[in-house]
């Protein structure tokens, strides 16, 4: 089978770097067509610098990273320094980036991509809040029938909020720019906190991925070591939750997920609930299913596969 051809959306954030190399590790099954980075996590210049570095960190530097929208729909742009550091990626010492950002902005290189690409052919993989994929949606209403599918990482159910008690940060960040995605029609898969607050690095995973001895697994070692001092504070947890990277595995190995197609609504006027991911989850409306809303992981086999990945670069 040939590889799918993505684009990830991110805001890198330690997770979404180690969601990174996981894709660019694994060309059996993905294509990466460039990265797209948005305001969530830290400010615009920093997710797009840090996207970079991780490239170089890969030796990827012929991925195009471009710079996307900087701040949400209609909202204060939030961030979460406090999980991630001043920087977004604190943790290793990774040197500046040296290669350029790719011109041109990020939303029109995701809709450039889906007219130049065969029908039915892209995934895009939103691994931040969804500014840029709405904003390509409204500037260009003819891509969602050219998208083969949107694997995002971003709400909650059973687990609830995280950045509220209502609420994931990714869609809190810009719950109007989620509402369009989620109302766009298009085939949409979700990985929620409920799948990853069940992928937890524990002590012996992370171990794992610093014993494999290379620059690619101290950093992540040292990455995760850095975001989960918040992560073990605030759930009492034996390890952070390692969230975005399930993204890819999906996409990988499908079968360590299983999940519903359900309805899945976004709450955008409360500012008590906003933006949380209203999953109906019992089936108790006639709302019509709009995503695949994952549930549960195999943890293991995803730290397994992900350990192996990150033992190629
Ligand atoms: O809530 C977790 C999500 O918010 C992850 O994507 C993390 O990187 C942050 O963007
Ligand atoms: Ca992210």
């Amino acid at each position: 089978m040939s590889p799918r051809k993505i684009i990830i959306d991110t805001d890198p954030g330690q997770d979404d770097a180690v969601a990174i190399l996981l894709a660019l590790a694994s060309p059996e099954e993905i294509e990466l067509l460039g990265l797209t980075t948005v305001a969530g996590n830290v400010p615009l210049p920093l997710t797009a610098r840090n996207a970079r570095i991780v490239c170089e960190l890969a030796g990827r530097t012929d991925i195009p990273v471009f710079a996307g929208c900087e701040r949400p729909l209609k909202r204060p742009l939030v961030t979460a320094e406090h999980v991630h550091g001043k920087t977004g990626l604190d943790g290793p010492d990774l040197p500046e980036p040296t290669m350029p950002l790719a011109p041109g902005h990020a939303v029109d290189f995701i809709i450039d991509t889906l007219r130049t690409q065969p029908e039915g052919e892209v995934t895009l993989c939103p691994l931040g809040p969804l500014t840029n994929i709405a904003t390509a949606l409204l500037r260009a209403p003819d891509i969602a029938e050219k998208l083969r599918e949107i694997v995002l990482m971003g709400g909650a159910y059973f687990e609830v909020g995280n950045i509220t008690p209502a609420a994931e940060f990714n869609i809190y960040v810009d719950p109007e720019a989620a509402e369009i995605v989620f109302g766009s029609g298009v085939p949409i898969t979700v990985v929620p906190l409920d799948v990853t607050h069940k992928a937890l690095v524990t002590k012996p995973r992370n171990d794992a991925f610093r014993a494999l001895g290379t620059p690619v697994g101290t950093a992540v070692a040292e990455m995760t070591d850095f975001f989960e001092r918040f992560d073990r504070e605030k759930y009492g947890s034996d390890g952070a939750p390692l969230h975005d990277p399930c993204v890819p595995a999906r996409l990988i190995r499908p079968n360590l997920f299983t999940g519903r197609h359900i309805n899945v609504e976004i709450e955008t006027k409360s500012e008590l609930t906003r933006g949380m991911t209203v999953a109906d989850w019992w089936r108790v409306t006639d709302r019509a299913p709009n995503a695949i809303f994952l549930g549960d992981i195999d943890a293991d086999g995803f730290f397994t596969l992900l350990t192996e990945r990150l033992a190629r670069l």
